[in-house]
């Protein structure tokens, strides 16, 4: 059943423990503020270094490195699009950002996979908007995927979860 197969939970993503967590990361690869910063800090300095080897990765693209210190065994990066008001393929790129992870997840059989909004901070787009092409994104992947067992999304504030819970409400459980 795929509403078995997704869940949304509120908290620190560095302490998930799931086969591969997803970073909000930029071009560079090379870290920065929020989630990003915060898997960094997690993984610790290792994790900066394989890092270092990827020479970055495009908007909407994904790629893969070990978890080092963090409870996951991997960490997928993936770049979002900045939101410049909705006229620059910000959609598609978000959905490309789910898209991409979920088929390198399944390249590395992961099994769990936990993601965190991304694009919704410093990249501005709209959360709400941004939430559902994530659960829309998310969900055609299963349909036709029997991998990643389950997706999690993981909600750092309270306000984002209960949108998460009205949205996975209204195109999963209905
Ligand atoms: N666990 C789960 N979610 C979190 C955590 C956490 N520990 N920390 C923040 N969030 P952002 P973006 C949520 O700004 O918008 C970085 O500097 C946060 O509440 O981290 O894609 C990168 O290097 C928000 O809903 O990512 C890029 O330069 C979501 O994570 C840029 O920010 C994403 O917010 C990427 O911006």
């Amino acid at each position: 059943m795929l509403k078995e197969r997704i869940e949304v939970s509120q908290g620190d993503i560095t302490t998930y423990e799931v086969d591969a967590i997803v970073n909000a990361a930029n071009r560079t690869l090379l870290g920065g503020g929020g989630v990003d910063g915060a898997i960094h800090r997690a993984a610790g300095p290792k994790l900066l270094e394989e890092c270092r080897t990827l020479n970055g990765c495009d908007t909407g693209d994904a790629k893969i490195t070990g978890g080092y210190n963090l409870p996951a065994k991997y960490v997928i990066h993936t770049v979002g699009p900045v939101w410049y008001g909705g006229k620059n393929n910000e959609d598609a790129l978000l959905a490309s950002c789910y898209q991409r992870s979920l088929e390198v997840a399944v390249e590395h059989k992961v099994r769990t996979i936990a993601f965190p909004s991304i694009s919704t901070g410093v990249y501005r787009f709209p959360f709400e908007r941004a939430c559902r092409i994530a659960v829309k994104t998310v969900k055609d992947f299963l349909e036709k995927n029997e991998m990643p067992e389950k997706v999690i999304f993981v909600c750092f504030s309270r306000s984002d979860y209960l949108t998460y819970l009205k949205v996975v409400d209204e195109l999963i459980n209905a």
